[in-house]
């Protein structure tokens, strides 16, 4: 695991494009592993930067996206598959047909968690999986547990999600009480891991993640026995790893 420390927000979204860019570069078709939340629209907005003066270029790349909410249509402003193309997908060439976010429509949830877990499967797997962090510990939307979800699957969002993702909803009734997730199982799957993470609040939980026990109750703690994990964190979000 290494850990890159970035001295504020901006920083970090920079230094997290930049791994995402060089993954890019280093191959063109490969398979980007998205993440939405707050924390990644400034590496999002660097990236569409670089695009746009050309130094980088998403036309072969592929993407699958960590999540999304149970029941929101894709013109849901709330909708992961929403903040895709607004912060990324429509403002790069990348193709339409080449991206791709679970389907929060579909009522059958097991089958539409199995359809997502093969198409990841059939594409050979994500490159590089750029991920936030919940202040719970969740990872995409694996919630605390008492054991690691292999696959793809559906959730019960927590309390404590529902509270954290309320500012973007009307009101927390308006929040969706469930999400179609990637599994631990298949995160752990990809061959490298971006993690980034800012802000103070989120300093304990990162301390406990990625120095405490390993444990599903702590979601996040599992990337310490992945082999090629990069944390990049701004310096309040880091103020409380052991040194
Ligand atoms: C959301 C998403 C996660 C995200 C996390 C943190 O619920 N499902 O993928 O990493 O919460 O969000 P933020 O970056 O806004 O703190």
């Amino acid at each position: 695991m290494k850990i890159y420390e970035a001295k504020d927000y901006q920083e970090m979204s920079r230094k997290a494009a930049n791994i995402l860019s060089a993954q890019v570069i280093l191959k063109p078709d490969c398979v980007l592993g998205l993440a939405t939340g707050s924390t990644p629209i400034g590496t999002y907005d660097q990236l569409v930067e670089w695009y746009k003066k050309g130094d980088v270029d998403f036309a072969e790349v592929k993407t699958v996206n960590l999540d999304e909410y149970r029941g929101l249509t894709r013109d849901n402003d709330q909708s992961y598959y929403y903040f895709m193309h607004k912060h990324l997908f429509d403002r790069v060439n990348i193709k339409p047909e080449n991206t791709n976010v679970p389907d929060g429509t579909e009522p059958d949830a097991d089958k539409e968690c199995a359809r997502y877990e093969a198409l990841i499967a059939s594409m050979g797997g994500v490159d590089i999986q750029l991920l936030g962090l919940g202040h719970n510990g969740h990872i995409g939307f694996n919630e605390p547990a008492g054991s690691f979800a292999r696959t793809t699957h559906c959730v019960d969002l927590t309390e404590s999600t529902i509270e954290a993702n309320k500012r973007f909803f009307a009101s927390a009734d308006d929040v969706p009480r469930q999400a179609f997730t990637m599994g631990i199982g298949t995160i752990m799957k990809a061959k490298k891991i971006l993690l980034i993470v800012n802000g103070e609040a989120k300093a304990d939980i990162v301390a406990k993640a990625f120095f405490g026990p390993i444990t599903p109750e702590v979601p996040a703690s599992i990337l310490q026995l992945h082999n090629d994990v990069v944390i990049v964190g701004d310096s309040a979000a880091l103020s409380k790893i052991p040194r």
